[in-house]
C-alpha cells in the first residue's frame, strides 16, 4: 500500500524540501498550505525535482470548519506531517495572539480531524528553542525545556504538550516531535529553497541577499558573548538532511516502531558553530566575500546551542550527512538562481 501523507505547509521553506523527500521515498502527498508565506510556484519546483505534481488544497487550517472540511475532502490519508505556524520570534512578540490562534489552533483542529477521521500518524515540526539556553550543552533530549523566550516559542513547548496529552488520552493516536536546530541551505537543483518575504529576519537569507548586493551588510550580532571568538553559537543542519529525517520518522510511526506513543528527538549536526565562523565557511565555500560589521547584541538571542544527535541517530537510525561548506554553497548557489 503507498503511504499517504498529508503535509501542512508543505509549500514552505522545509516542507517542501519534505515533499521531496517523500516523493522520492514512494509516499503520495497532498499539500494543505494558507500560502501566507509561501508562494505557489513552489510546486513547481517540486514538480521539475520528482517528476510529480503532489495535490495542493489553499486552506486555514486554523479555522475549524476549513479544516475538517479538507479531511472530509481528502480520504485515504494515513499521517500527516504539521509544518503549517507562523515562525517569526520578532513578531510574535508583538503579535502574541496572532501566535496562539494560528499555531495552537492549526494543531488542535488536526488533531481533533485525526480522531474523527482515524489517522493514526503525527509528525510534528518542533524546535530548539523550547530547549531556551540550555545550562549544559550540547542538548540531549533529557535536558529540561525552559520558560520560551518568546511567545512563538511557546506555541512549539504548548503544541509538544499538545500532542503528549492528546496521544495519552486517545491510544489510537501516535505522535512523534522533531526538535529543529537551525535549518539552512536549499536542494542542490537550486530548484526550491527558501523564500523569505521582506527583509529578512534569520542569519542565511540575509547574508546570500548581502553577497548578492541586494543589502549593503550583514549585521553580525555581538561578539561578547561567552564563546570563543564571542560571537553566537548554533547547530546548522541542511535542510535536506533535515527533510531526511521527517521519512524516517514517518516509517517509524507506520511501521509501529515507536518505543512510546509520543516520541521527541533532536534533529541536528551535533556541531556549535559561530557567526563569524560560519561566515568564514561561506567564504570558503563559495570564493564569495562576506560584507559585514559588528554590532550590538540582538534582543532574545541565546548564546549558544547545539544538540547531542546520539539518540536520533541510534533511535532513528538518521544523521545529518551534508558539510557546512557544501550547505552553505547550496545556499548561495538558491540566491543565484532566485536573481537570474
Ligand atoms: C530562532 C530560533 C528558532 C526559530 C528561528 C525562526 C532559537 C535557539 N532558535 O533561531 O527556533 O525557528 O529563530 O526565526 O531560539 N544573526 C546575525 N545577523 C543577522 C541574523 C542573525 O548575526 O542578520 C545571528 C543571530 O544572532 C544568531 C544566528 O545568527 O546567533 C542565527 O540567527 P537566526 O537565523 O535568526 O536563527 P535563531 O535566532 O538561532
Amino acid at each position: 500500500m503507498t503511504n499517504k501523507v498529508l503535509v501542512t505547509g508543505g509549500t514552505g521553506y522545509i516542507g517542501s524540501h519534505t515533499v521531496v523527500e517523500l516523493q522520492n521515498s514512494g509516499c503520495e502527498v497532498v499539500i494543505a498550505d494558507n500560502l501566507s508565506n509561501s508562494k505557489i510556484e513552489v510546486l513547481d519546483g517540486i514538480e521539475a525535482i520528482t517528476g510529480i505534481r503532489p495535490l495542493f488544497e489553499k486552506v486555514d487550517l486554523s479555522c475549524a470548519k476549513e479544516c475538517t472540511e479538507f479531511f472530509k475532502k481528502h480520504t485515504g490519508i494515513n499521517a500527516v506531517i504539521h509544518f503549517a505556524a507562523s515562525k517569526a520570534v520578532g513578531e510574535s512578540v508583538v503579535k502574541p495572539l496572532l501566535y496562539y490562534r494560528n499555531n495552537l489552533n492549526s494543531l488542535m483542529n488536526i488533531l481533533e480531524a485525526m480522531k474523527e477521521f482515524k489517522i493514526p500518524n503525527l509528525v510534528f515540526s518542533s524546535s530548539c528553542t523550547v530547549y531556551g539556553q540550555p545550562d549544559k550543552l550540547p542538548v540531549t533530549e533529557s535536558t529540561p525545556r525552559k520558560e520560551a523566550e518568546s511567545p512563538y516559542g511557546n506555541t512549539k513547548t504548548i503544541c509538544e504538550d499538545i500532542i503528549r496529552d492528546t496521544t495519552k488520552a486517545n491510544p489510537e493516536l501516535k505522535g512523534i516531535a522533531l526538535r529543529y536546530f537551525n535549518p539552512i541551505g536549499a536542494h542542490p537543483s537550486t530548484k526550491i529553497g527558501e523564500l523569505p518575504l521582506g527583509v529578512p529576519g534569520n542569519l542565511i537569507p540575509f547574508l546570500t541577499q548581502t553577497v548578492a548586493g541586494m543589502r549593503a551588510e550583514l549585521s553580525v550580532f555581538g561578539n561578547d558573548y561567552n564563546t570563543p571568538d564571542g560571537s553566537c553559537i548554533r547547530d546548522y543542519i541542511n535542510v535536506v538532511d533535515l527533510a531526511k529525517a521527517h521519512v524516517v520518522a514517518i516509517s517509524r510511526l507506520i511501521g509501529e516502531k515507536q518505543k512510546t506513543n509520543y516520541e521527541f528527538f533532536n534533529i541536528g549536526t551535533g556541531k556549535g558553530v559561530s557567526v563569524l565562523e560560519l561566515i568564514e565557511s561561506f567564504e570558503r565555500a563559495t570564493g564569495e566575500k562576506v560584507p559585514h560589521k559588528i554590532v550590538e547584541r540582538r534582543a532574545g538571542d541565546i548564546e549558544q546551542i547545539y544538540a547531542d544527535t546520539t539518540f536520533s541517530n541510534k533511535e532513528l537510525g538518521w544523521q545529518s550527512e551534508k558539510s557546512l561548506d557544501e550547505t552553505l554553497l547550496s545556499a548561495w548557489n538558491w540566491q543565484v538562481a532566485l536573481n537570474k
